[in-house]
Parts: C-alpha cells; structure tokens; sequence
C-alpha cells in the first residue's frame, strides 16, 4: 500500500473483543495513557503468533508484557522512565503460590503498631502536625529530597509514609519481592498527596483538591495501602496462574531512539508518547523520589531531555541539533508553527527527530518481514489535527511497507490529556508496518 493508497482510504475499525473480566495485575499502578487492555490484547492476537517475542519499546506499565504472557508470547518492554521499568517489572513478576500473601501478612504485622487510630486521621484531616511536632516525629527518618515536599504532602503523610518505607526495608525480603512491595507502595503515594489524582498529564495541586481538603478530606496511607495490597495481591495471583510458564518477559531502561536489545524480537507492539499530552517526566516526580529510583533532583534533571513529546523543549536541547530530512508533510507543519508559535515548532521537531530515530532503530532490531504494529494519536494545534498518523507513514518509508491502516475511538478517558496543551485525542490510529529486506533499504 503506497501513501497515495493510505491517504484516500479511511482507515478500518480494528475489531476487538470488549473486556473479559480478567484484570490480572493490570490495576496495580495507575499509569498515564495506558494501552486500554482489550486493544493490547487484539492487536498481538491479531499480529503475533505464540512463541513468538514482542518488543514494546516504549512499555510504560507494562499492558503488552503482561498480555503477550498469558497469550504464550515472550516479551521484551524497555522505556526511558525508571518508574515505568519498575512497575512493568513489578507486573510481570511471578511468585510462588503462597508467598505474597505470607510476606504482606508480616508487613502488616509490623504495619499494625506504627498506625494512628482512626480518630486521629479525623482530627489531622483538620489540623495537621505542627512544624515542631513534625520534626519531633521524623526522629531520623528517611524522607526524599522531593523539591517542595510539604507543598505536596501533608506533615502527617510523609511521616507515615517515611515509616511505611521503612518497615518495608526492615523485612529485608529477597529483591524481587521487596521490588514489588515497593511498587505498591508508590501505587498508594498520589492519593496521599495533596495533588489531583485525576489529570494523570502532569502534577497539580489545583483548586479542587484546595475545596476538598478545606471540607476535611481524610488521608490515611495506611488504609490505602491496605487496599492496594490486597489489589495487588490478587492480581499478581491471576496472572500467575494465567501466564504461560513456556514465555520469558525481560525489562530494561532504555532510550528508544539508541535503543540495542539481547534478542532479536519478531514483532513491535507499542504505543509511543503523544505529543505534548503527558509529561510522564512531571507526572512521575513523586514516585521516583519516595522510591528512591532518583536521588537528587541533578539526577532527574539529567533525564528530562530525552522524553519524547514533551512540550516546551528547551532551546538547548541536542535534539535540535540532530540531523533531520523532514517529510513534505513535517515541513509544512513546522514551517506554519515556526510563523505563528516558535517554541512549538521546536516541539514539533525534537519529537519528529526522535521518532524518526525510532523508526530507524526498529529497522535494525527486526528482521525482514517482521511487523511494527504502532498505535498513534492525532493531537490537535491551533484547531487544526496534526496528523500524526501520516507524519509516522512518510518516516516509516523507506524502511518499511504498509501492510495496514486501524483506527478506534477512544471511550476510556483515563487518559486524561490536558486540554489546554491541545492533545485532545478522540481516536487513536494502528499503523502496521513491515521491515522491508536490508537490500531495499535506501
Ligand atoms: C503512551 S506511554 C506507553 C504506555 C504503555 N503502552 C502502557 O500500557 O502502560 C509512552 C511511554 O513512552 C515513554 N518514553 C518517553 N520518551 C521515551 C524515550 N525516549 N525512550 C523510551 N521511552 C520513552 C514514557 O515514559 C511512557 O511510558
């Protein structure tokens, strides 16, 4: 199918069978932008075959790792966000029967005689620690070096989660099991925070959760851990039981864009960024931190640069400087964005430039005849729909050929995009692309 082909069909519904029941460990964290897990699961039935190894390189919680799994498909999920690694990981571990109940019954042993009666959540609803009482009660604790801690917690919650932390660390449990407690633990950190759970986009403690704790909101990490646990718990049992014991699932951090795996995957599943639709670098900030997967806000900082899709790159950033032969329709989108809104126009093409590296890579990982099966949004700019879709096609050329063209509408809003930054998205496209023999390469 040529690109004259693509651009005068409309694309077909891609079919997929609405949700079983079964939610495995998918609830475990709640992650920006998530695969809906029907999709997921449609789109490797429909372009894998069991035995076969899928690379999501851009995994974030892991949907395609912990569907490929239970589907006899093994998996490689790399992303650039630590937390991303942690919680696909965390999703994907499988324990013996028995053992995750056993170690989170001990930790809540040990849990039962650090928690405050119930009456006291009641009265710090209303009246948090003083500032003394604060300092008394850290008594040597550990708290991260998150900029602006007590904006983003109330004195009380980070003293309580400083202590569920480090009963957590006393149990001194084998790695992969500490690994996933901690995984549930940071499930529980943003409703314990004083930002709005909801727009999963970015970090904000806005006016209405400024209303709701002015009417006594309550927050007790406790309870909340105690239900993610017990979440957890059931989800990891599913899926251990689900999962094909024939599959391996492997997860790394890694820059998509210089992206080298162990394993030459047969099949891409993935789902790249939007553009300037989440900020997984801001969203992720709290976790990282309590979590310990960055030290110091230096650390952080360093990562920042390679998210794609980030708006408002800054004009340093070495990705503008990279080369890039943009396609006719990219030119014209940067040339209009250029006139009317620089900085955008410098979003427009640090994301351009990494997924044209992306596109390269995935040239290189898979062999002849393999499959890239992409799902991309439109965003919007100025009114006007980016079509990202097309702009991914005219990239892929060259390197791939195109076998077909999906779309579906998205119902579930728990992604959640920021309006104001325009990525309004109401459907998403599949692109199913096929690595072209090297010989054809231009
Ligand atoms: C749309 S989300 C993927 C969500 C995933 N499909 C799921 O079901 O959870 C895109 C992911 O790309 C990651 N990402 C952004 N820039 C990246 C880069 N340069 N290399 C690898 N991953 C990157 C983000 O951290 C985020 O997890």
């Amino acid at each position: 199918m040529t690109l004259d082909d693509v651009a005068a069909r409309t694309p077909s519904l891609l079919q997929f069978t609405e949700h079983s029941d079964r939610s495995l460990t998918h609830r475990m964290f709640r992650y920006p932008a998530k695969f809906h897990v029907p999709v997921a699961a449609g789109l490797i039935e429909q372009f894998s075959t069991p035995g076969q190894t899928i690379l999501d390189p851009f995994c974030g919680s892991g949907t395609i790792l912990v569907e490929a799994s239970v589907r006899g498909r093994s998996s490689v999920g790399t992303d650039l966000d630590p937390l991303a690694v942690a919680v696909s990981r965390a999703k994907t571990s499988s324990f013996p029967p028995g053992q995750l109940e056993s170690v989170t019954e001990r930790l809540q042993t040990c849990l039962a005689t650090l928690r405050r009666p119930d009456s006291e959540y009641l009265a710090l609803a209303k009246s948090d620690l003083t500032d003394d009482d604060y300092r008394r009660a850290l008594d040597g604790l550990w708290v991260p070096a998150i900029p602006r801690l007590r904006h983003w917690f109330r004195n009380y919650v980070i003293i309580d989660l400083a202590r569920i932390r480090s009963q957590i660390l006393k149990l001194e449990l084998a790695p992969a099991i500490e690994r996933w407690i901690m995984v549930v633990f940071a499930s529980i950190i943003r409703n314990a925070s004083n930002a709005d759970p909801v727009p999963v986009s970015g970090l904000e403690v806005t006016a209405h959760m400024r209303r709701l704790d002015a009417a006594g909101r309550v927050i007790n990490p406790f309870a909340l851990l105690d239900k993610a646990l017990g979440r957890a718990v059931r989800g990891a049992t599913a899926y251990a039981s689900e999962r094909s014991p024939a599959t391996s699932t492997s997860v790394f951090q890694s820059d998509a864009t210089t992206l080298q795996t162990p394993t030459q995957p047969d099949v891409i599943i993935t789902s790249p960024p939007y553009q300037n639709a989440v900020d997984y670098y801001r969203r992720h900030q709290l976790e990282m931190f309590w979590l310990d997967l960055t030290s110091t806000q230096a650390d952080r900082l360093a990562l920042q640069p390679s998210y794609i899709g980030k708006h408002r790159v800054a004009a340093s950033n070495p990705i503008l400087k990279a080369p890039w032969a943009p396609s006719p329709t990219a030119q014209e989108w940067l040339d209009r964005m250029q006139e009317q809104a620089p900085p955008r126009a410098r979003d427009f093409r640090a994301y351009m430039t990494s997924m044209d590296a992306v596109f390269a890579r995935w040239a290189d990982l898979l062999p002849a005849g393999g499959l890239a099966v992409c799902v991309v949004g439109r965003s919007t700019w100025n009114g006007a729909n980016i079509p990202t879709d097309e702009l991914f096609l005219e990239m892929a050329q060259g390197r791939f050929s195109m076998l077909d063209h999906l779309s579906y509408p998205v119902k579930n809003r728990y992604m959640s995009y920021a309006r104001r930054n325009g990525a309004d998205i109401a459907e998403e496209h599949v692109l199913v692309l096929e690595a072209l023999p090297p010989d054809a390469l231009p």
